[in-house]
């Protein structure tokens, strides 16, 4: 049975890692009475980093302060926090890498990066507002899923793997029980498992009521994926995100054996259409994503039986996000003269996904730029795990140095033009890491298709627009009346 779709948004504004889709924008869209999503990759090192800066505004103080886990906020507050930020030149304290048993301090750091993202997000309205995640980005699933829901995030979305075993995480952390979570480990032999664990009691300070458990939201690119999550989830999936490959950020890849265009980008086919009429029998409220931020797109997908749309891009150069707004300005500016490019790099994300690149000049996306960054792999929030030859767990990043890339067993060849997306995904939002000698992380902006045709929301004479703006256009293609 399709639901009601009067209780679901008609447009949720897609995750956007790290920290783009940040706490700001989020409200601004579920102010509108659309769903608003924080993106919840890496919120442990961002609020670290924000703490850093010195708390512009004092908004990360505010978050902590309604953290029901006082004694944690403390700690962390002391720790992090510099009084007028660090010196401009001086770098971010380093970070603690995620692995499968992670240090009593990160797990903190998780609960409460996410808690303090989606309660700001959440903050002088009734609305709901969502997280996203990607399933591939496994170390730190389980604290900071409770760590948003301590916060009372309404729907949980998915991605970037098959999220099967999330739905009955939510169901037992609304109850405070413990959960597990299975670690993919590249080698691992058969019967191996690697359990990860997550017991709230170890963290809570005083007994909690129940949490509400968020609506579960899977976001696939296939009809086949869409009806396993269906069948074979551990607890309800609650709706299905279509994401097309004009998508921005990491696109799935094509079916069968990659092959490239003339320039260099995975040729999708027949193969990787999906079937929209299809998905309407699957009796679950949908929303299709990837080139979608148009009202003709919007009606054409009310039209085919989805609840709405997801949409990223158009999101992505709104005011309220979290990119830095040099690479706004630029690449809004390039996209109004019609220079705009984006490029599917089938190499550049260490996880082996296509990932959508805009080419900026000073960012990672130039080949002279991304020649000069020496390796270095300190943020390694897309490091996989694998077994070692004595069967416990090792970490790499195809990104990471080469001879210690393959020092743990990792193939040369898969090290071949792969970039630090979490070095670079940082100094988009305004957090690059120094280095010593001066050097400064350079970013790497990843943007769909749209881009090109982001001018449209532009009033004349204007050079920026909000969420609100993004928002009023869309809503065109459901003939309500424009929101204020
Ligand atoms: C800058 C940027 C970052 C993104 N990061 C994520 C992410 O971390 N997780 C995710 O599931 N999707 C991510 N996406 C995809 C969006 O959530 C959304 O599905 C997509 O942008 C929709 O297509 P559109 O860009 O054509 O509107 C990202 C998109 C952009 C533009």
């Amino acid at each position: 049975m399709q639901q009601q779709s009067s209780e679901y948004p008609v447009i949720i504004q897609g995750g956007m890692g790290a920290g783009v889709s940040n706490w700001r924008l989020a409200q601004a869209v579920s102010r509108l009475g659309q769903l608003g999503v924080v993106s919840g990759t890496a919120l442990d090192h961002i609020l670290a980093r924000r703490l850093q800066d010195g708390d512009p505004g004092g908004h990360m103080l505010r978050g902590l302060q309604a953290f029901p886990f006082r004694a944690m906020a403390e700690r962390i507050y002391k720790e992090y926090y510099i009084p007028g930020g660090k010196d401009a030149k001086a770098p971010y304290r380093a970070s603690t890498l995620h692995t499968k048993d992670n240090p009593r301090e990160l797990v903190e750091l998780c609960i409460a990066g996410n808690f303090v993202e989606v309660y700001l997000a959440r903050e002088g309205h009734e609305n709901p507002v969502g997280i996203n995640y990607l399933e591939k980005i496994q170390l730190a699933h389980l604290p900071t899923i409770y760590g948003a829901m301590l916060a009372g995030v309404s729907y949980v979305l998915m991605g970037a793997g098959i999220p099967l075993k999330i739905p009955g995480v939510l169901d037992r952390l609304a109850e405070h029980q413990p959960v597990e979570y299975p670690l993919s480990v590249m080698g691992a032999r058969e019967g191996e498992s690697y359990l990860m664990h997550f017991d709230p009691a170890e963290y809570m300070e005083s007994p909690l009521p129940p949490l509400t458990r968020p609506k579960f939201l899977a976001i696939v690119s296939s009809n086949t994926l869409a009806a396993t999550m269906l069948k074979r989830a551990n607890g309800k999936v609650d709706g299905l995100i279509i994401e097309m490959p004009t998508a921005g950020g990491h696109n799935a890849p094509p079916r069968g054996k990659m092959q490239l265009s003339e320039t260099g980008e995975p040729i999708y086919g027949e193969r990787d259409q999906v079937n929209i009429a299809k998905l309407t029998e699957l009796g679950v409220p949908f929303w299709l994503a990837g080139g979608y931020g148009h009202p003709e797109k919007l009606a054409e997908a009310l039209a085919q039986g989805a609840t709405g749309i997801q949409v990223g891009t158009a999101f992505e150069f709104a005011e309220e996000s979290g990119l830095r707004a040099d690479y706004k300005v630029a690449l809004m500016t390039k996209a109004k003269n019609g220079r705009a490019k984006v490029f599917t790099d089938p190499l550049a994300s260490p996880t082996g996904f296509p990932f959508k690149v805009a080419r900026l000049e000073g960012t990672c996306s130039e080949p002279e730029s991304y020649a000069a960054r020496p390796r270095i792999c300190d943020v390694g929030e897309l490091r996989e795990a694998y077994r070692t030859p004595e069967g416990e767990v090792g970490y790499r990043c195809a990104a990471e140095p080469e001879t210690v890339y393959v020092s743990k067993g990792g193939d040369a060849a898969e090290a071949e033009g792969r970039k630090c997306v979490c070095n670079a995904l940082l100094a988009n939002i305004g957090q690059p890491q120094s280095r010593n000698g001066g050097r400064v992380e350079l970013g790497l902006v990843t943007a769909g298709d749209e881009l090109t045709s982001i001018g449209r929301f532009l009033h004349e004479q204007q050079s920026t627009y909000t969420a609100a703006d993004v928002v009023n256009v869309l809503l065109q293609g459901v003939q309500k009346e424009a929101v204020p």
